[in-house]
């Protein structure tokens, strides 16, 4: 069976570091590796009009933003298809016949949806007087459309971060029932979480739970090297760490996750210098000796956030200086998004067509109706 994959984000704001270390860093290894026979990654507009519906000028103004986050970060459109959800309309009919093999109480107990209405302060009751009352039907339905955007690729993978585990057991359920009751037609997907606890689930600077747009916590791709190194200044670390010589926490000190996501073994020798100081000085190998340390007591915050900030800022040059150049011609990335449409169009025709006739809805090309 051919091995492709099928992913990708809301077209809400620019990506970050955790969109990077989630998701984003394993399509560019997997793009690598050439082990895949297709690789397609969707900017989700129709999926961020969802709880968009009053602005989508952001949505639309996003898609080129996400697209230059793609290229900048390493995707290479010779080997992957990156396209537009919303130009892909097979992807709407298909949700909408999977809608009816989903039941509303098996949505509402779907865990991520239960937890983003939360997050967007839908309330349970709407009793019409604002437009923010209840939770929009299509909001609600939105595992059922992403269950369609997988499928339509008939994809094998999907690389995605912790959070969207639900949805991947509801795409697997909606496969399952679509083919014990129509024959077997679409592929379950299996799905491809980050291999280390840290990349799973980013936390913000400020040590919240997750980094995101609305939390204000973020780190970019596309940020400055100055801004990374003021978010970085200014990250939440451990507030019973006031001393430079008071034993320090290393769980829950967003910097250490940090350091757990992106420090590599060379880092240490090539960014020693961060750990020369005035008053004391220290020579790591590994990250567990930077850890022993800190919880000793001796090492300051502003040490190890020099640290993970040249780290970061290693990572991230060249991905602006990739965005600048892209940059000067916008046009040739449209194209790309143009290019990478069409061949998505293609695949979730021929997907689409195989679910009508296994629906027995192609009635045009069914001579046992027609009788030619
Ligand atoms: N829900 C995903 C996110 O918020 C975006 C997305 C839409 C997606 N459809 C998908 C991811 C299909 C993987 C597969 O990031």
């Amino acid at each position: 069976m051919a091995r492709i994959i099928l992913t990708g984000d809301r077209p809400t704001g620019r990506l970050h570091l955790g969109h990077y270390v989630g998701s984003l860093r394993r399509r560019v290894e997997l793009q690598n590796q050439g082990g895949f026979d297709k690789i397609f990654i969707m900017i989700a507009d129709a999926q961020a009009l969802t709880d968009n519906a009053d602005n989508p000028e952001k949505v639309r103004q996003n898609i080129i933003q996400v697209a230059l986050d793609y290229l900048s970060a390493g995707l290479d459109p010779s080997k992957v298809n990156i396209f537009i959800q919303s130009m892909v309309p097979q992807l709407t009919e298909l949700t909408f016949y999977y809608m009816n093999l989903v039941t509303v109480q098996r949505l509402q107990r779907n865990p991520t949806v239960k937890q983003e209405i939360k997050l967007r302060g839908f309330s349970e009751t709407d009793d019409g007087s604002d437009n923010k009352a209840g939770t929009p039907v299509g909001f609600f339905c939105y595992p059922i459309s992403q269950a369609a955007d997988i499928t339509a690729f008939k994809a094998t993978t999907v690389p995605v971060g912790e959070d969207q585990e639900p949805m991947l057991e509801q795409c697997r359920e909606i496969v399952r029932k679509f083919n014990s009751v129509y024959g077997e037609t679409l592929v379950e997907p299996e799905i491809l979480l980050p291999d280390n606890a840290a990349c799973m689930r980013l936390p913000g600077t400020d040590g919240k739970a997750k980094m995101s747009k609305s939390l204000g916590n973020c780190i970019y791709l596309s940020d400055s090297a100055e801004e990374v190194a003021a978010k970085v200044r200014g990250m939440f670390t451990d507030p019973g760490h006031l001393q430079v010589s008071d034993p320090g926490k290393v769980e829950g000190n967003a910097v250490f996750t940090y350091l757990d996501a992106f420090c590599l073994p060379e880092h240490f020798e090539r960014f020693s210098s961060c750990f020369v100081g005035k008053k004391s000085s220290f020579e790591f190998h590994t990250l567990d000796e930077v850890k022993a340390q800190y919880r000793a007591g001796g090492l300051g915050d502003v040490m190890l956030k020099n640290f993970l900030t040249a780290i970061l800022n290693e990572l991230l040059e060249p991905m602006r200086q990739r965005r600048a150049e892209l940059e000067k011609d916008l046009p040739a990335v449209w194209e790309i998004l143009r290019k990478g449409t069409e061949a998505a169009y293609a695949e979730a025709q021929s997907t689409l067509d195989d679910v009508r006739r296994a629906m027995r809805i192609d009635y045009f090309n069914d001579s046992t109706l027609i009788g030619k």
